[in-house]
């Protein structure tokens, strides 16, 4: 067992804050890790909302890169040393999903089996909830060993780390969910991180128009730079029509979109996403919602005249140990620019502002170094 210092959510709605913790040694199955950067995720925001669940208090953090400190009993294939992005789909490879060749789908993935708690204060011995089973603002933290993928020790930590969340969802969101491919046209609506991502992985796979929408200008000159042919600043202009507009001029015949991704998570933004796409169109929803939200009233009709699918995207339907070290090689070869994401490098305890900046569209992402 050790002691660090870390970032956490203690109630619903409260500011973050820094408390010491308990880590405890690896058991059988588990790796301790020496995070080096983990980046700010509006899904750490969710959290302390109290958006995803109520079980307070939690560990934030989890889009991190790190080295392995120490392994527990079992662990074969990772080592004190060794330069990992870590993941939350660590898949068991005994479940149906697994069996049937779809790990992506695992029903089952493993976190670590020990809990790390609250090491000071009235309510020291508290168990933390991990941010999907990772808890990466901290100076060190406990996972399973199937989180950790290795990359290349070259890479750029800060860029690498955000594979572990936002940039891999986005880009995932894209070419696995979606299956876009060249020839085909493609429209994000929502351009932060996971919306920019999305943007850059249609890039890599060829496709064309790539059409990005966003109420904030900024966030559309960004888009323009990672990748896409077509801006529409929906807070001026019905993206809907313009979506539509665009891809007619690029293919004769073409009513929406091949494949639209709805990257904000609320019901209009997947509503407009719904009517932008073509006949026999995609639509992918990565933009999580939060428990209230319905959706939109559509008539049935429309679902059934239009054909096609309408598809929800967990963590882009990755698989990390395939997907991350590709990503990561395309990086290295110039290919995929996952420095653009990290628009600043900040400290343990800049999380909040970090948050305010993502209310206003100041950042794509605040990547936190320890
Ligand atoms: N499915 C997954 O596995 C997964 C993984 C990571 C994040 N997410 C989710 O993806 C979403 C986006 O995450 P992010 O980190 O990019 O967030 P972000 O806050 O950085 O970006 C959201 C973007 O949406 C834009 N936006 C807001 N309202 C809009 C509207 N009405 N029309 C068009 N654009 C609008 C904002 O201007 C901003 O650019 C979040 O809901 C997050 O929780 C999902
Ligand atoms: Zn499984
Ligand atoms: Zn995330």
């Amino acid at each position: 067992m050790q002691q660090v210092k870390a970032v956490i959510a203690r109630s619903k709605g409260a500011p973050v804050e820094i408390a010491t913790i308990n880590v405890p040694d690896p058991g059988p199955g588990e790796a301790v890790v020496k995070v080096l950067t983990c980046g700010v995720c509006h899904t750490d925001l969710h959290y302390r909302e109290g958006g995803i669940n109520d079980e307070f208090p939690f560990l934030l953090g989890h889009e991190a890169s790190g080295v392995v400190e120490s392994v527990g009993a079992e662990v074969t294939d990772l080592a004190p040393g060794d330069f990992v992005v870590l993941n939350w789909r660590a898949v068991c490879g005994e479940c149906r999903a697994c069996k049937r060749g779809e790990a992506q789908y695992c029903f089952n993935t493993h976190n670590a089996t020990q809990k790390m708690t609250l090491a000071d204060g009235p309510d020291a011995g508290t168990e933390l909830s991990p941010a999907l089973g990772i808890g990466a603002f901290a100076e060190k933290t406990l996972v399973a060993a199937g989180q950790c993928t290795k990359v290349d020790s070259e890479a750029r930590p800060a860029a690498v780390g955000l594979l572990g969340c936002g940039v891999m969802a986005g880009i995932g969101a894209a070419i696995n969910t979606g299956a876009i491919t060249r020839g085909r046209s493609i429209a994000v609506i929502g351009c932060g991180g996971v919306g920019i991502a999305a943007i850059a992985g249609s890039a890599l796979a060829g496709a064309s128009p790539i059409i990005a929408v966003d109420i904030d200008a900024k966030k559309l000159e960004t888009a323009k730079r990672l990748g896409a042919t077509h801006v529409v600043d929906s807070s001026k202009l019905d993206p809907v029509e313009e979506i539509k507009r665009i891809c007619g001029e690029t293919y004769e015949g073409a009513d929406g979109a091949d494949v639209v991704i709805e990257a904000v998570g609320r019901p209009e933004t997947w509503k407009q996403a719904f009517y932008a796409r073509d006949l026999a169109g995609t639509v992918v929803l990565v933009g999580v919602p939060t428990p209230d939200m319905k959706i939109p009233e559509i008539p049935l009709i429309d679902v059934f005249g239009r054909g096609g699918s309408l598809k929800s995207s967990w963590y882009g339907d990755c698989l990390p140990s395939r997907d991350f070290p590709m990503l990561v090689d395309l990086y290295r070869q110039g290919r995929l620019d996952l420095d653009a994401f990290v628009t600043e490098e900040i400290g343990i305890g800049d999380i909040e502002a970090a948050f305010e900046k993502m209310h206003h569209g100041d950042v794509l992402r605040s990547v936190v170094v320890l």
